[in-house]
């Protein structure tokens, strides 16, 4: 006999965007149809040859099978905390300022367990990555409170609206859209950020090393009481080895520090040490080639499908950041995503990141060339 069980009503939640995106990606595949999958940001690039090597090397360290720490290990942390000095300019303590995640993901949702109580309000940006509203909130059970991005700003929050809230998600350069924090912006936001001692403000910068124009800057340049969330996921094609990294305000980062013990014992080494090598192969707050040759690629199949789309018409937000594409669509939302599915092209709906995404469709170009010119090929015959 089946026991059905119902899951915990936190759990009340709908799919998952990006599970259930890649569901329907797996369900095409077996029916043997060509499948073009821009439905989520899992980079198709190898990671760099030293990355790849160190994480081998560190497997015949003696330690490397042994449990790695929730806080990281103290040479990585000290990776992290010379890169940020060369990158942004910003000194932090590895010891006290510094927590290696298994992967950014881990971080943002476990923040929320580190600074919330049930019923606070946590102020999530709509349309946003998933998580925030998700595993920060809906399952820290908190009040979401929505942050409308639009177009007309940049994207940007409007921050006078926000009041009360424990926590803040915001996330740039921005996922879906691509938006790009302006240091007037930031330095708005660090005003923001030191008249609230109450809140904590998540910086989520993922997308940090993947702008064209000009770096990224970080939070922590404007005021010391945040918490900045890295990944290596981005910046090294290695979405797969799940490491990451919080930095800022030593309360915040030693209850997060707390809470990774209570449920993880750490990023395991090798990868670690893989996050190290790429920290350790920038100079002087410039990248190493393998990072700027990224950027090269996914810039160009940006263009091109950006021009693609907006010969057929569409209003592509234009950034020069991140490998999204993100364009309006209006009414026809669900039937386009439809459309394109039907041609073997998975792209992302608006919606799912939020109400504020409606109307919106995202693409990524984290695709090899070849599915980025079929897809163009799509787009020309869509309509
Ligand atoms: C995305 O497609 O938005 C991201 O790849 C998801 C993630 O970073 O977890």
């Amino acid at each position: 006999m089946n026991h059905s069980h119902k899951p915990a009503v936190r759990l009340n939640l709908p799919a998952y965007p990006f599970a259930e995106l890649e569901r329907r990606a797996a369900a095409l595949k077996e029916a043997g149809k060509p499948v073009y999958n821009l439905s989520i940001g899992d980079p198709d690039l190898p990671p760099p040859g030293f990355v790849v090597e160190a994480a081998r090397r560190a497997l015949d360290e003696d330690r490397a099978h042994l449990y790695p720490s929730s806080r990281g290990d103290s040479d990585v942390r000290r990776a992290v905390a010379g890169w940020f000095e060369g990158r942004f300019g910003v000194q932090l303590d590895p010891d006290r300022q510094v927590c290696i995640l298994i992967g950014a993901k881990e971080g943002l949702a476990n923040i929320a367990r580190a600074v919330v109580n049930p019923g606070d309000a946590v102020a999530v940006p709509d349309p946003a990555y998933p998580v925030y509203g998700r595993a920060g909130c809906r399952l820290v059970e908190c009040q979401q409170v929505k942050v409308r991005l639009e177009p007309e700003s940049g994207f940007l929050p409007n921050l006078d609206r926000i009041g009360g809230v424990k926590l803040m998600y915001l996330n740039y350069p921005n996922n879906p859209t691509g938006a790009e924090a302006t240091d007037e912006f930031l330095a708005e936001l660090g005003r923001f950020t030191d008249a609230n001692p109450e809140m904590t403000v998540a910086y989520d910068m993922a997308y940090g090393e993947m702008c064209f124009n000009r770096p990224a800057r970080s939070i922590l340049e404007f005021t010391p009481n945040a918490v900045e969330f890295h990944s290596l996921s981005k910046m090294a094609c290695a979405t797969g080895y799940r490491v990451g990294f919080a930095v800022g305000e030593p309360d915040r980062i030693s209850a997060l520090v707390k809470v990774k013990e209570e449920i993880d014992s750490g990023a395991p080494l090798p990868f670690q040490r893989a996050l190290s090598a790429m920290l350790d192969a920038y100079r002087d707050g410039v990248p190493p080639q393998d990072l700027i040759h990224y950027r090269e690629i996914f810039n160009r199949r940006r263009e091109l499908l950006v021009n693609a789309l907006a010969k057929q018409g569409y209003d592509v937000f234009r950034s020069r950041a991140t490998f999204y594409v993100w364009f309006k669509v209006g009414n026809d939302e669900l039937p386009f995503i439809s459309r394109a599915l039907e041609k073997g092209v998975l792209f992302t709906p608006g919606s799912g990141f939020g109400p504020g995404g409606r109307g919106w469709v995202r693409a990524s170009v984290t695709v090899p060339d070849d599915v980025v010119s079929a897809t163009v090929s799509v787009i020309e015959n869509l309509s």
